[in-house]
């Protein structure tokens, strides 16, 4: 089953320039859910499509090498589960329902942040796709 995602938000409420300023790393989180439109805007921007129908993101020789899973427990109006990223389609596609961040956080090495976050976002790289192309040289 595919859920589609809010089209993504073009421009934001502040600059990219601000959002370099001001950003840090946080642990703690608020209890309040993400809306699905706030989780669709993270998706794009790590691999959606862009006006040329290009990646959000670049990649050597265009060979994409990334996949986009996120593993949702406090998403308005998303149950709780593992799911697939489908940047062209921006879609989500389920591939395991349930709460999954202890699991997550403990594949994590334990880190707490893992288990408390209402969303995590995990970027798996098939590196075949690159090596095929470049082989295992850096
Ligand atoms: C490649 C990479 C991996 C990271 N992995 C973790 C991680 O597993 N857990 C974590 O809490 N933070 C992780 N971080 C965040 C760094 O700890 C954080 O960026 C660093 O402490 C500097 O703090 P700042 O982001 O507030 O500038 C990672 C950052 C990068 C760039």
């Amino acid at each position: 089953m595919e859920i589609k995602l809010p089209e993504p938000r073009i421009k934001g409420e502040i600059s990219l320039e601000e959002a370099i300023y001001r950003r840090k790393s946080i642990r703690r989180y608020t209890s309040e859910p993400l809306t699905l439109g706030e989780l669709s805007q993270v998706l794009w921007a790590a691999y959606g499509i862009n006006i040329w129908g290009k990646r959000t993101s670049p990649s050597a020789g265009a060979r994409y090498p990334f996949e986009v899973y996120t593993v949702v427990s406090s998403v308005e109006d998303l149950d709780p589960g593992l799911y697939h990223y489908d940047g062209k389609k921006h879609v989500l596609k389920l591939i395991r329902k349930g709460d999954l961040r202890e699991e997550l956080a403990r594949a994590c090495l334990g880190q707490k942040c893992v288990a408390t976050a209402p969303v995590n976002i995990v970027i798996v790289a098939h590196y075949e796709r690159t090596t095929s192309r470049y082989g295992e040289e850096e």
